[in-house]
């Protein structure tokens, strides 16, 4: 299943077209994005492979073995659930979502064409990219990353702005939108420099077809003063322009916050407090992700910018974690994003508490097909737990997320060696004695475990390049 990740994904699969009978893309896809029970659940119970002469994988550009993987994956148990999409549904501020997720508010949710297409795939709604009344002007390059196995993109900086279309040109499309698409939920992110702007902003948009609004403090690529992530590192401010939105609109609204912060609940009670039915995070991290160390021909559009996708997931659930456990948000909506990208990522949000969950980088890079298994495997692995609503699994783990003073230090927990997957290149003895407490040492090309020293880190498990290292998840008493 490793051989996945070579997997390239491709628009028009030839290995589909070679096959005629299935759409092995689609295995291989739902496989890709961590979906294997929605995977086997596709396949049909008498597989044309067995009588094949393996044509989809021949014609693969990335060589993959695609019948194998397929051949593979049929051995393996079939969910005797079925996806019934009804567990899904959910709602922001009451308004009825036919799923929990959303295009976050970016390029990606940018024009008519674009909503519409993502509410064909599957989308239950779309944030659109943030409304304003200044002229943008964006700069080229605006995109980079830093690339994984297989170029899959890790985290990717951008320093675009705000929508460059006019805002009556915005309000056209919004009303064609809700006309064409009544039932896909609308949120409008907007953005203001001043008070005025705000107040216009705000008023305009009762009467534009938008369902909710959502108020951009959080871009961190502005070039105007206070506005922006500027704006949510102030709670001040947060509070001053939440007010102003309150007292010209009749809709539901949320505050997007920004992660560049220590304390993200101060912004988000400010926002509460002035009138926010709920927030929304993480907006993208400040950052810098790559130097030219060769700079002859001058530097281009080097700039510090918004860092998003796989790598800012760990920060984005940090915060939603936080916001969750907030008392003064309780009962407002949290509406979570940050480097999503499967069903899993966003369950993992789910469980904490997120009520609905946006995404954006993951589309860029996989465009809009990716809700296909964002919907069937959450929808499958609620089927399979016994859930009969999303619902009913919010905030099912955010106790379980304590403060550093309160972790149960009373035991440790030892790594767990399989003997006929370990390849003996001794990585984990490495790092034990480098990085480590000196535990393993190398018997016949093996490791072998020394439990007196063994602290129970688990760097051997995370370094261990043939996952030979599982945790033992046994909790044995520390002998002090
Ligand atoms: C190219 C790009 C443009 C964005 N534009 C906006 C925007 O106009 N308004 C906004 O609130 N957030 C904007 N964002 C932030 C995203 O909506 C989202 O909060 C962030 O990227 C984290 O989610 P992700 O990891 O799924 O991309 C943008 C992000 C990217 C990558």
């Amino acid at each position: 299943m490793k051989e996945i990740n070579r997997c390239y994904l491709c628009y028009d699969a030839e290995c589909t077209k070679a096959c005629g009978v299935m759409e092995p893309d689609r295995i291989l896809r739902s496989l890709y994005f961590d979906a294997g029970h929605v995977a086997r659940y596709k396949l049909p119970e008498d597989l044309p492979c067995l009588t094949c002469d393996g044509r989809c994988g021949k014609s693969c550009p990335a060589e993959l073995p695609v019948q194998k993987i397929i051949s593979e994956l049929h051995r393996q148990e079939r969910p005797e659930e079925s996806i019934n999409y009804d567990v899904l549904k959910t709602d922001f501020l009451g308004i009825p979502l036919e799923n929990p997720f959303l295009l976050s508010s970016s390029v990606v949710a940018s024009t008519y064409d674009m909503c519409a297409r993502a509410f064909e795939a599957g989308w239950a709604g779309a944030c659109f990219k943030t409304v304003c009344l200044m002229d943008i002007d964006e700069a080229s390059p605006r995109f980079s990353a830093i690339h994984g196995d297989n170029h899959r993109i890790v985290g990717f900086k951008n320093i675009e702005q705000l929508s460059d279309h006019t805002l009556v040109e915005n309000i056209d499309i919004f009303k064609k939108l809700k006309k064409n698409y009544p039932d896909k939920f609308l949120l409008v992110s907007i953005m203001g420099r001043n008070d005025e702007e705000w107040a216009y902003l705000a008023d305009v948009m009762n009467d534009s077809g938008a369902d909710a609004l959502e108020l951009n403090f959080s871009c961190p690529n502005m070039t105007a003063e206070n506005t922006g992530s500027d704006v949510g590192q102030i709670p001040e401010l947060v509070e001053h322009y939440t007010q102003i939105v309150t007292s010209h609109t009749k809709l539901p609204f949320i505050a997007k916050l920004t992660p560049n912060v220590t304390h993200i609940e101060e912004s988000a009670d400010a926002a509460i407090r002035a009138g926010a039915d709920g927030v929304a995070a993480i907006n993208t991290i400040k950052s810098l992700i790559e130097v030219d160390i060769n700079p002859k021909d001058g530097i281009i559009n080097a700039s510090i910018g918004g860092y998003s996708g796989k790598a800012v997931k760990p920060v984005a659930l940090r915060f939603i974690a936080e916001l969750s456990k907030d008392p003064k948000l309780h009962g407002k909506h949290i509406s979570a994003m940050g480097g999503i990208e499967t069903w899993k990522d966003a369950l993992e949000f789910i469980v904490l508490g997120a009520d609905s969950i946006q995404i954006t980088t993951a589309v860029m890079e996989y465009g809009y097909r990716i809700i296909d298994d964002l919907r069937d495997g959450l929808a499958l692995y609620l089927a399979e737990n016994g859930y009969s609503s999303v619902n009913e699994i919010k905030r099912s783990t955010i106790r379980g997320i304590v403060s550093t003073d309160e972790l149960d230090r009373s035991y440790l927990i030892y790594p767990k060696f399989l003997r006929e997957k370990c390849v003996g290149c001794g990585r984990c003895y490495i790092s034990c004695m480098d990085g480590g407490h000196q535990a393993i040492t190398m018997k016949d090309k093996k490791p072998v475990l020394d439990a007196s020293k063994c602290v129970g880190c688990h760097l051997c498990v995370l370094v261990c390049p043939s996952e030979a290292i599982v945790s033992s998840n046994i909790k044995v008493p520390k002998k002090r």
